[in-house]
């Protein structure tokens, strides 16, 4: 365990983005019956986790991190989990073409439920009322006793995740993550109009597992085309639940996140000395720290002290979100740093939170050119650098939603209204996400064309 931690010890240190719960009472009796129960995810899980992306730093493994914005209590049921699932098992296989290595599979699922915000009140017409910050605090309605936080959300919310849990679990394993079975799924939906572009790919695919299969792979004979190792993520940003679900591992003695297997630091958390890093420093998991704009190398190099002190290669991940037109601006200084200072770390893109815009029709959106963009420029900086570019961070659903514009299916602004459901930010479709998927495997394809042509003899 890290020097001087406690699980508590983030309690004196400056708190950011974090609710003031009006009932002490209630929020103490809600922690306490969190702290009675069984821990979402196992020390095992989460070291398994971590050597998978330590493969990742080392550039023998792709990431690929997708989800909710937020999870809400409404848009809650097993269809939901199943599609969103299913679209990162069928971008997982594309990426696996692509990059010719294993793709580490991370939902931001079972636990992504609570939000910073840019102001902490909101107003209309003329009424102020606190802003909605997630469904594990407060609800979405503009009224003053559904903005009011509420900690037995918390329960609820660990309630979700774990029958979220549960279905991923047995989904990974039984079968439904067939190789094959996600595959024709693929093909199903490159049936469709305007997706000419990808099906070359896409045959590629079929061939290499038609391959495999005349050679005697199968999904009988070999679990790793039956089944698949999927991870979850969230934002550790409620740190009272976070607290709760802390374990002590039996067999390690070291201490483990049970909220997820991966937890990340906002952009608008990561101060050195505040409470978001203080907690995340004491717990075994894998940490992601989100790195925008305002982040200047040397404080990088701080928190890279803090966090992750033994230089472990799976340890920290360090997702850039800076904007299309800012990544150049900001992301070769901190990757010069990290090597500089001799640091492992994987590099990761999310492309969506520098890539917010409002569009002429007054919706929160994210031009799909624009996400796009900014991904090649993450890969080419890399390239540029020769530095590996480790993987994607990305918000999306297996919904047909029309929240981000663009892409084949062509979401514009004027149909953004037809489907705009999300409680946050706008996510990729079901359609996009997939279609980013191939467009990226080419990109990744164009930065280690020596690897593509060596697995392809
Ligand atoms: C998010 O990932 O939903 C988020 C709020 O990101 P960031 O901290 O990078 O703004
Ligand atoms: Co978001």
């Amino acid at each position: 365990m890290s020097a001087n931690w406690t699980k508590d010890g983030w309690r004196s240190k400056p708190r950011i983005q974090m609710p003031d719960y009006p009932d002490a009472a209630a929020l103490q009796a809600v922690e306490a019956q969190l702290a009675k129960y069984p821990p979402l995810v196992f020390a095992g899980e989460t070291r398994s986790l971590r050597r998978a992306l330590g493969e990742v730093a080392q550039g023998r493994a792709f990431l690929l991190q997708g989800g909710d914005c937020a999870e809400s209590f409404a848009e809650f049921g097993a269809d939901n989990i199943r599609d969103t699932f299913k679209v990162l098992l069928q971008m997982a296989v594309v990426l696996t073409f692509g990059a010719r290595v294993p793709v580490v599979k991370v939902g931001r699922m079972a636990g992504q439920f609570a939000k910073p915000r840019s102001a902490a009140t909101e107003t209309q017409n003329g009424v102020e009322l606190p802003s909605y910050r997630g469904d594990i605090v407060n609800d979405l309605a503009f009224t003053a006793e559904a903005r009011t936080p509420d900690p037995r959300r918390m329960l609820q919310a660990y309630t979700q995740a774990a029958a979220t849990l549960n279905l991923l679990r047995a989904f990974s394993q039984g079968g439904f993550a067939d190789l094959h079975r996600v595959h024709s799924w693929t093909l199903g939906f490159l049936e469709g109009e305007g997706y000419e572009r990808y099906r070359d790919m896409s045959d590629r695919i079929s061939q290499a597992l038609d391959f495999m299969s005349a050679a005697g792979i199968n999904s009988t004979t070999s679990e790793q085309i039956s089944r698949t190792d999927f991870y979850t993520s969230h934002e550790a940003l409620l740190l009272e639940y976070e607290q709760a679900l802390t374990r002590v591992d039996s067999t390690s003695g070291q201490t483990v996140a049970g909220s997820g297997h991966l937890i990340w630091i906002g952009d608008r958390t990561r101060q050195p000395d505040g409470a978001h890093v203080e907690f995340c420093r004491g717990v075994m998991n894998p940490i992601g720290l989100k790195c925008g704009p305002s982040l200047q190398p040397d404080e990088l190099i701080r928190l890279i002290d803090i966090l992750n002190p033994q230089n472990d290669p799976g340890r920290l991940t360090l997702i850039g979100r800076f904007g299309a037109d800012r990544i150049e601006a900001h992301l070769p200084a901190l990757i010069e740093a990290v090597r500089r200072e001799g640091r492992a770390v994987v590099w990761s893109c999310d492309p969506m939170h520098g890539n917010t815009v409002k569009s002429a029709t007054g919706y929160k959106t994210r031009p799909f050119e624009r996400v796009l963009e900014e991904v090649r420029r993450f890969f080419a900086i890399h390239r540029e650098l020769g530095s590996y570019p480790g993987g994607v961070h990305v918000e999306m659903t297996g919904q047909n939603v029309t929240e981000c514009t663009g892409g084949v299916s062509a979401v514009s602004e004027k149909t953004l209204s037809d489907r705009y459901h999300t409680a946050c930010d706008p996510r990729l479709n079901a359609a996009q996400s997939l279609e980013l998927a191939f467009l990226l495997a080419d990109e990744i394809q164009r930065s280690h064309p020596g690897r593509s042509e060596v697995a392809a003899e």
